[in-house]
């Protein structure tokens, strides 16, 4: 059996909307040929393939999901482009296996291609569409077979230019910066998208804490979690789940979630849900058997108060970073109060003591991708100012690794991270995720009363 293919659900047949962002970028970009194709299928293993996520930028300019897909599209005049989509064309065979495809009238008529032709044509016919453009809007090096036949489809072109010599083929530029700049800045739709992730992330953490109880693996955890996922209209997660109990917290990335978690354990799940293509993430750290022992519940003060000033630093125009300079003199302050170090708080900070305990950042910006596009510093490697319209994480944490020397002997194997998603108005931070709970008495409710 060979799983691929009819992956309709990610369907975003709204042809007004990318046509309007598609005119974006190219006014962005200035006249030339944006040629930008989907994510490759990716084998797993045999004849079994990976599930096909379409490709972040690519769903953002078309909502069109299938693989095998290219976007080749040109300014034609002031406020007009055209839109050429090249895609799997229908075939009545492959479809009893993998479902049904848009084909190439789908492509023109539900997601409003000017044009659409197959995939198997695209080669020969790149050298006529690039013919009269003096650019090319294409990534290099993300997809290495589709950058040697953009060369191979150079070659004809010169031949096709030969009496125009010098110039063998378009000047290629790169596309993403401006793309990124304006993912970063979501529109309403994928406001309204992110919203919704957001929405799903939340029911699916309140589903954690309520299944959570000793004597559970990890993944008894996840699957509650990602059940809720699925019923708020989630197909797939943002990225893989971090069930992490116990000394687990400490692996800021752990992903085997197959550990049986003991009373006395905290749990720390960081879990997304996607949905529109957009994703949440968002991490909770609750005590297994529904109280915080009273070395975990300093630990988690000290984080709540350092992410809750992490927040509220979120604001236009002031440095994307604030939120990290924030949390970190929060925890530095934190770490002394629990012991951890000892000095004068201003000058820890300078000197970066709370790395043993805090080694990672505070924020990314978050949207199609869980870490997603958009820059960070300006071309002297300052921080960008904040915008209108971005959406970031605040996601302090504290780790005391089990055999940590540098740690109090009481804080050994506490991990605690706390992480919400900030939408950054010109009114003030948003927490798009402010339902999920947070408050140690409220936590404390939920957890195992499922
Ligand atoms: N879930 C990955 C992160 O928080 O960056
Ligand atoms: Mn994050
Ligand atoms: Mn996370």
């Amino acid at each position: 059996m060979r799983h691929a293919g009819g992956v309709s659900r990610d369907a975003v047949a709204d042809p007004v909307l990318h046509r309007r962002r598609r005119q974006r970028l190219l006014d962005a970009l200035g006249d030339g040929l944006l040629l930008l194709p989907t994510a490759p299928e990716q084998r797993r293993n045999g004849d079994v393939l990976y599930e096909h996520r379409p490709g972040s930028d690519f769903h953002f300019l078309t909502g069109f999901p299938e693989p095998e897909a290219v976007l080749a599209a040109w300014r034609t005049g002031r406020g007009r482009h055209r839109a050429v989509l090249f895609v799997r064309p229908r075939d009545p065979v492959r479809e009893v296996w993998d479902g049904p495809r848009a084909g190439v009238a789908g492509a023109v008529r539900a997601f409003g291609a000017d044009a659409a032709h197959p995939i198997g044509e695209l080669w020969h016919r790149l050298p006529d569409l690039s013919c009269d453009h003096a650019r090319l809007f294409h990534r290099l090096g993300v997809d290495s077979a589709f950058d040697r036949r953009l060369l191979d489809a150079f070659a004809t072109l010169a031949q096709k230019r030969r009496r125009r010599q010098p110039v063998a083929h378009p000047a290629i530029e790169d596309p993403i910066p401006a793309l990124a700049a304006m993912r970063q800045r979501k529109d309403p739709a994928e406001l309204a998208a992110m919203r919704a992730a957001a929405a799903a992330t939340v029911a699916g953490h309140i589903a954690a804490m309520r299944a959570t109880r000793p004597g559970i693996r990890e993944y008894e955890a996840q699957a509650a979690l990602e059940a809720a996922f699925r019923r708020h209209g989630s197909p797939r997660n943002g990225y893989p789940s971090i069930v992490a109990s116990g000394p687990n917290a400490c692996v800021l990335h752990y992903h085997e979630n197959d550990r049986r978690m003991r009373a006395g354990d905290l749990l720390l799940v960081d879990a997304g849900a996607e949905v529109g293509g957009c994703t949440g993430d968002v991490t909770r750290t609750f005590p297994v058997s529904g109280r915080f022992t009273s070395a975990q519940a300093a630990v988690y003060r000290v984080v709540l108060r350092a992410q809750l000033a992490g927040i509220r630093a979120c604001r236009v125009g002031a440095p994307w970073t604030r939120a990290h300079v924030v949390c970190v003199r929060e925890l530095t302050k934190g770490l002394v109060e629990l012991g951890a170090l000892r000095g004068d708080v201003d000058r820890l900070v300078r000197k970066q003591a709370f790395k043993p305990f805090y080694m990672h950042g505070t924020s990314h910006w978050l949207g199609r991708d869980v870490h997603d596009v958009g820059a960070y510093d300006d071309d002297h490697d300052r921080p960008l100012s904040l915008v209108d319209g971005a959406v970031l994480t605040v996601e302090p944490g504290l780790y005391f690794g089990a055999k940590d020397q540098r740690a109090p002997s009481a804080l050994r194997g506490i991990g605690v991270r706390i992480e919400d998603d900030v939408l950054v108005t010109r009114r003030g931070p948003v927490v798009l995720t402010a339902a999920a709970p947070k408050a140690i008495d409220e936590v404390e409710r939920l957890v195992g009363r499922s």
